[in-house]
């Protein structure tokens, strides 16, 4: 793609952002629908993301992912917010328009579209999930809405999963547990279980919140969001008991995907998700 007089800029907020893949898949993505953008990481310091989301649009910037650690105080600077961003209360995506701000969050369909390629459904599942951070807050209320049976939040801090638990029942009519690690032990029956704290990513490969692989006996499938290293500790245990596994290197390209169709305003061809989900995937690993 060359850049000239008509091309659009986009980019990363966060900070760190070094080692962000998303300009690999958003330039990857420009360059196979052949639409004149470029994506480029800003690395925006603590205090400053204000003047940099109204940089962005004085510069008239076609949009930004934003990321760690301004997914939340983003939302206090845009003027419309869709219903994902509003449920989780997060935005991961920014389109300045017309000289207005509106924010997305792509993350928790960027997760679902992930399950959908790799056959995972959670309507009337048992779904653990462990953690009740950010990660966790998307992935709970997405798998509440697709009408799972019952969750059961685990996290270090229990009066973080009591908070999650209260937010998913203000918005949902479903069953949900919120319990310490230690209390894992007396649940059965679990059918899916997702990982979504950082416990087991690079370089820490010998990290996992379960560690002992009975756990994931009747297990259905495992999911962790953690995409490096390919499969976690907690992955490994899970294959180990013949359970299915999914990483998080498909919610990290279809969040990217869904961000880019906002932007661009495109549905990008199921050919062309198949071939850049295949080089991203050659790229990464
Ligand atoms: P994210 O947006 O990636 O979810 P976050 O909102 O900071 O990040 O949430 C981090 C999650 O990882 C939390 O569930 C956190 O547990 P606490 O709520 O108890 O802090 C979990 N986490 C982080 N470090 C951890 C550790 N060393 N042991 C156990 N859990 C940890």
């Amino acid at each position: 793609m060359k850049i000239n007089g008509k091309t659009k800029v986009l980019g990363l907020i966060g900070c760190p952002i070094e080692h962000t893949m998303s300009p690999f898949i958003h330039n990857l993505l420009a360059n196979k629908m052949n639409i004149n953008i470029i994506y480029l990481p800003f690395h925006v310091e603590k205090g400053n993301l204000k003047p940099a989301m109204l940089g962005a649009k004085a510069l008239n910037l076609l949009g930004t992912n934003i990321t760690v650690p301004y997914k939340v105080e983003a939302l206090e600077l845009v003027d419309f917010l869709d219903d994902r961003a509003k449920l989780i209360e997060a935005i991961n995506t920014v389109k300045y328009f017309n000289n207005k701000i509106y924010g997305y969050n792509t993350d928790a369909d960027g997760f679902l579209l992930s399950c959908i390629k790799a056959g995972i459904t959670f309507q009337n599942k048992k779904i653990c999930i462990l953690g009740a951070g950010g990660a966790s807050k998307a992935i709970s209320l997405i798998c509440a809405e697709k009408k799972a049976k019952k969750l059961i939040i685990a996290n270090r801090t229990i009066d973080k999963a009591n908070l999650l638990k209260n937010t998913i029942q203000k918005n949902f009519n479903i069953e949900v547990d919120a319990i310490g690690y230690n209390e894992l032990k007396s649940f059965s029956n679990i059918d899916i279980c997702i990982q979504t704290t950082s416990i087991g990513m690079h370089p820490n490969y010998n990290d996992s919140i379960i560690n002992e692989n009975d756990f994931f006996k009747n297990l259905e499938w495992a999911i962790d969001l953690i995409y490096n290293p390919k499969e976690t500790k907690f992955l490994k245990l899970a294959k180990e008991k013949g359970i299915n596994t999914l990483n998080g290197f498909g919610m990290l390209f279809f969040q990217a995907v869904k961000a880019f169709e906002i932007w661009n305003d495109v549905i990008i061809p199921e050919s062309i998700i198949e071939e850049c989900y295949q080089l991203f995937s050659d790229y990464i690993y």
